[in-house]
């Protein structure tokens, strides 16, 4: 069995309202100044937790220009404003972007690397300050992930860093903070979390330690994504997502996602489309590219999806599919590209863009060539 090694916050905390530990949990730091990093339209959910921080005797600046794909020209305007406050711990509180950029800016304020540096060669300068996480989408699982990203404006391909020194030294989730997502970014984002969890279970290199925790992402997201879409205020349905997106969290260092990412990126890099819907937009194409390998992993995939069982694993795996098909729909995800105005003449650019990003295509259960790339855009367009 292949050995891996699982880097988890020291402090994982899950539960309605657990922010009000973070505040707690924060102050026996003996940190005093915090950047809180988050992105402007969250700013009144996170002035109470500033306040409080406040009156407990620390400092407290807010970040909030977080733009939805984070740059690396973004990153550098970060870490100047951190570097210009003497700041001794960082707080991300936001989606994916947001805990992004706080994970980098931890890692990389009183690092001699620079981030081309790390982007290409990888982060291997231990954090030196105190580093929490908060998110308030369901979907990146970046909160417990060595992982984070950032788009490069010279390329237009986004370029990931993973290292144990990303892992935060406290995670918070609180799936009440999910409540006032708008359903499309429920949506986009509930089913990004739900391609973690089949990505890592269906990984060339999946693993029994991440496989418990994937199948049950599969099968909490897929009951419950539509109900927490349908309803922002199903505190059950928010619970359940939440955990999912943890779950899928917990495998991305690990074992990481594959093919529907790798094809993604490019759609995020060229069209900024946002994370989510970019893999939502290809996902049901590259599973149906996928399943006639390891046909045995996709119906188990549909069982925990809820889909009927087939004459043999290969119609099981077919049921599961469809019913991701179904999920897109009552989630009312377009799953074309041709409805997200990319025109046709560039696909095939985009297929070979999305050939560069080997880290993830080596994991995809089935080899993609240049030519299968092309073909499952052309059959997402
Ligand atoms: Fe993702």
């Amino acid at each position: 069995m292949r050995t891996i090694s699982l880097n988890f916050p020291k402090n994982l905390v899950f539960g309605n309202g657990c922010s009000e530990r973070f505040i707690v949990d924060y102050k026996t730091t003996g940190c005093k100044t915090l950047l809180l990093i988050t992105a402007e339209p969250l700013l009144k959910c996170i002035y109470p937790v500033a306040q409080k921080i406040k009156a407990d005797g620390a400092d407290v600046f807010v970040y909030e220009d977080v733009n939805s794909e984070p740059t690396i020209e973004d990153f550098q305007k970060a870490l100047q404003f951190a570097g210009r406050k003497s700041i001794d711990s960082v707080a991300g509180i936001g989606g994916g972007s947001v805990l992004d950029l706080a994970k980098l800016i931890a890692a990389m304020l009183y690092n001699a690397q620079n981030i081309q540096e790390v982007l290409e060669c990888g982060l291997d300068k231990q954090r030196q300050i105190y580093l929490a996480c908060l998110p308030t989408t369901s979907g990146t699982g970046s909160e417990v992930s060595p992982n984070a990203l950032l788009l490069d404006e010279s390329d237009n391909l986004k370029k990931g860093v993973t290292s144990p020194y990303l892992v935060p030294d406290g995670a918070y989730v609180n799936p009440l903070f999910t409540k006032t997502v708008p359903p499309s970014v429920t949506a986009a984002t509930g089913l990004d979390a739900l391609i973690h969890c089949i990505e890592e279970y269906t990984n060339l290199y999946a693993h029994p330690v991440i496989d418990m925790f994937a199948l049950e992402g599969i099968r909490l997201i897929g009951s419950s994504l539509w109900r927490a879409y349908n309803d922002g205020n199903d505190e059950k349905a928010r619970q359940n997502v939440a955990l999912g997106s943890l779950y899928g969290g917990i495998g991305l260092g690990s074992v990481n996602t594959a093919a529907v990412h790798a094809l993604s990126y490019p759609l995020g890099g060229e069209y900024h489309i946002a994370h989510g819907l970019s893999n939502a937009l290809l996902f049901p194409y590259v599973i149906q590219f996928n399943m006639v390998e390891s046909t045995e992993r996709y119906a188990s995939v549909a069982r925990a999806l809820g889909a009927e069982e087939g004459k043999d694993d290969y119609e099981t795996a077919k049921n599961g599919v469809d019913m991701i098909f179904q999920l897109c729909e009552s989630l009312n995800v377009k799953v074309k590209l041709s409805a997200l105005n990319i025109p046709k003449t560039a696909l095939n650019r985009l297929a070979e863009a999305a050939m560069r990003v080997e880290r993830l295509l080596k994991n995809n259960p089935r080899q993609v060539t240049l030519e299968d790339a092309k073909r499952i855009y052309h059959a997402a367009y």
